[in-house]
């Protein structure tokens, strides 16, 4: 019976999907390259390609995305909700708990419409980032301005200004890179709760849950957090010399999937270097390089698409406890997508798991238990 078992479930084929699949170390978006999209796409084309099976022409877009501008305002009760949470409590529990209540809100009638509540929740999910953002500032939230793209939104609504041009791409790209990613944890997560023929929200807040983990999407803060204790390249080079002598994890490098390298953080880190460079911070890409080159070279694991997203984030001056929202900001779109087409073609999970308790053995009464 446990033959065919592998620990976390490595290699093992958990369902169909035709969303997404990493092909000879490629990742592909519903057959596009990612490489391409991020070239020559944009968040919402790519949010609407995973929801609908290709990509828009310039009518479904605008469509789309005025779709999404109908939806960005927050219930009240949700407002009133996040000035009752601590000021201290991190932002993925936040949000976790925010979509659970903008879920009482639903504003999508038809109980078999994922894909507008999918667009719903993109929309609430930026709203409530950007609100817990501004109320964490002693400012209060402020209303979305129609018409720009949703990730100069997000920097719009929390910062109260509209951002610069290459803040809006950066961001964008990132949304794009964390939009979808196969049977990773968090979607893995959404469909099994899918399976037993439960909601969307009810899977959203559970992926968030998923994602928040260090090992998962919870990475880009984790890897950002250790950048931040250095000053130097040298502090860093002496740091992951120690590090890798005592098998320590280091955050935002391997994968599960990707043995080579992550392509989505090849494609970032391009990115990532023209912002240093534009800002005059080569220091932290010196940093970076001297946790990068020993994990390559010696170890011969690559940095994942957090490791250059926690810098990238860094750099356009963002707190790093919004750096895994952002990315669940991106995913909702790809979660949307897997429980939709679970739902689809529906059996419910239940694997087997392999005992080791104890053997068959008698109750006693528990008057004559030592
Ligand atoms: N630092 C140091 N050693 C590592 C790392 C790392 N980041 N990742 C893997 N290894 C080692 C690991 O210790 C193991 O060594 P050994 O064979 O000597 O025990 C070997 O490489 C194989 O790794 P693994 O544990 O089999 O890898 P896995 O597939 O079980 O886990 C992973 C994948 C991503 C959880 C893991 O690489 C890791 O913990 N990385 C750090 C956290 C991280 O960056 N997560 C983000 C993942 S990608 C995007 C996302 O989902 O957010």
């Amino acid at each position: 019976m446990s033959d065919n078992y592998k620990p976390g479930l490595e290699g093992v084929i958990a369902g169909d999907t035709a969303v997404a699949c990493v092909d000879q170390g490629v990742l592909l978006y519903r057959g596009y390259p990612i490489e391409q999209l991020a070239e020559k796409a944009t968040f919402e084309e790519c949010a609407y390609l995973l929801l609908n099976d290709d990509l828009p022409n310039a009518t479904e877009l605008a469509t789309f995305k005025k779709e999404l501008d109908s939806f960005r305002a927050l219930p009240k009760q949700v407002v009133d909700a996040l000035r009752l949470i601590p000021n201290n409590v991190p932002m993925m529990d936040v949000l976790r708990s925010m979509v659970s209540m903008t879920g009482h809100f639903d504003p999508v009638s038809d109980p078999a419409d994922n894909k507008r509540r999918a667009i719903w929740l993109t929309a609430q999910i930026a709203g409530i980032i950007a609100a817990r953002y501004r109320l964490l500032n002693g400012q209060e939230p402020i209303a979305a301005i129609p018409g720009l793209s949703h990730a100069a939104q997000i920097l719009y609504q929390a910062q109260g200004t509209e951002p610069d041009a290459l803040s809006a791409k950066l961001l964008d790209l990132t949304l794009m890179l964390y939009a979808e990613h196969e049977f990773n944890a968090s979607t893995f997560t959404a469909r099994v709760i899918c399976s037993t023929m439960s909601d969307l929200v009810s899977a959203i807040v559970g992926a968030i849950g998923a994602l928040k983990g260090p090992l998962h999407g919870g990475a880009n803060e984790a890897a950002m957090d250790m950048l931040k204790q250095f000053k130097s390249g040298e502090e860093a080079k002496a740091w992951i010399k120690d590090a890798l002598a005592n098998k320590k994890k280091v955050m935002g490098f391997g994968h599960r999937v990707y043995k080579n390298g992550d392509h989505r953080a090849q494609i970032l880190e391009v990115e990532l270097r023209k912002l240093a460079a534009s800002k005059n911070q080569q220091v932290w890409m010196d940093i970076y390089d001297a946790i990068k080159e020993p994990m390559v070279n010696e170890k011969h694991i690559f940095p994942n698409v957090d490791y250059p997203c926690g810098l990238t984030y860094y750099l356009l001056g963002l707190p790093l406890d919004l750096y895994t929202p952002l990315f669940v900001a991106a995913r909702i779109t790809g979660w949307s997508a897997h429980f939709i087409e679970q739902a689809a073609n529906n059996r419910i999970y239940r694997p087997l798991s392999k005992y080791v308790g104890p053997a068959l053995r008698s109750v006693t009464p528990i008057s004559v238990r030592a």
